[in-house]
């Protein structure tokens, strides 16, 4: 869901379908609640997720939802797809059409999945001004070398977009697997910089999105609520 925003005369004159003058007047009657507390102001801005209510009737009450899914590998981060079940297929929420997909992975790479419908919340996280971090574990067919962290740290130019990536974190964990910290998300990123080397990514998991690790009780396939915690570390 967009958030859209409105001018809290134009919404009541719409949503009731009174001029603007008399939507003054409701303002000047106390009428009209807006998150709780009385409107006054006809440039009063509100957005999709403010809570309105007139003569103490509810007229807009959406809630904003914040959803955490551990995606396995064949699932496509889509929200339709004709071949491939999609993450929202994956999801028992009863508004879960409304959702949209914070940072999509591959079809192949398993791991930390955000969903919501609150589009300011998946902007900060996703314009690469936020610089979020996103960490991947990732097991390669051929051995890694020592020289592969300087060169992920110093970027690397991507023709197609003509742009040099921004510094990446790479850790050697073992001969065949690395942890990679990424600050940004171009077309498959991490594929790409290890297919430099020549070295195939043979598996993918990302196990955190800023301070918000995988719920390591969250079984493969399964999602649950964000706490208010986790969707203030964003
Ligand atoms: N980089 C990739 O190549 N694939 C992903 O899914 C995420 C980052």
């Amino acid at each position: 869901m967009s958030l859209n925003k409105a001018r809290l005369d134009r919404f009541l004159a719409q949503h009731c379908q009174i001029s603007r003058r008399n939507v003054r007047l409701m303002l000047a009657q106390d009428r009209v609640l807006v998150n709780g507390k009385l409107a006054h102001d006809i440039d009063e801005v509100i957005d999709t997720f403010s809570h309105i209510t007139l003569d103490g009737q509810v007229i807009q009450a959406n809630s904003a939802h914040y959803i955490m899914l551990y995606k396995p590998v064949g699932v496509v981060s889509a929200t339709q797809d004709v071949i491939h079940k999609t993450v929202i297929d994956l999801l028992d929420f009863p508004y879960k059409e409304q959702l949209h997909i914070v940072g999509r992975l591959d079809l192949n790479t398993s791991g930390l999945m955000l969903l919501t419908n609150d589009s300011r919340w998946s902007e900060r996280l996703t314009l690469p001004e936020s610089k979020v971090s996103k960490r991947y574990l990732v097991t390669l067919k051929n051995k890694l070398t020592a020289d592969y962290v300087e060169a992920f740290a110093s970027g690397m130019y991507f023709e197609y977009e003509d742009l040099t990536t921004q510094p990446a974190k790479l850790t050697i964990l073992s001969n065949y697997q690395a942890e990679v910290e990424l600050f940004e998300g171009r077309y498959h990123q991490i594929k790409r910089m290890f297919g430099r080397f020549r070295n195939p990514v043979v598996a993918l998991h990302r196990h955190t999105i800023g301070n918000l690790s995988l719920d390591p009780q969250l079984p493969l396939g399964a999602s649950r609520a964000l706490t208010a915690d986790e969707i203030s570390y964003i």
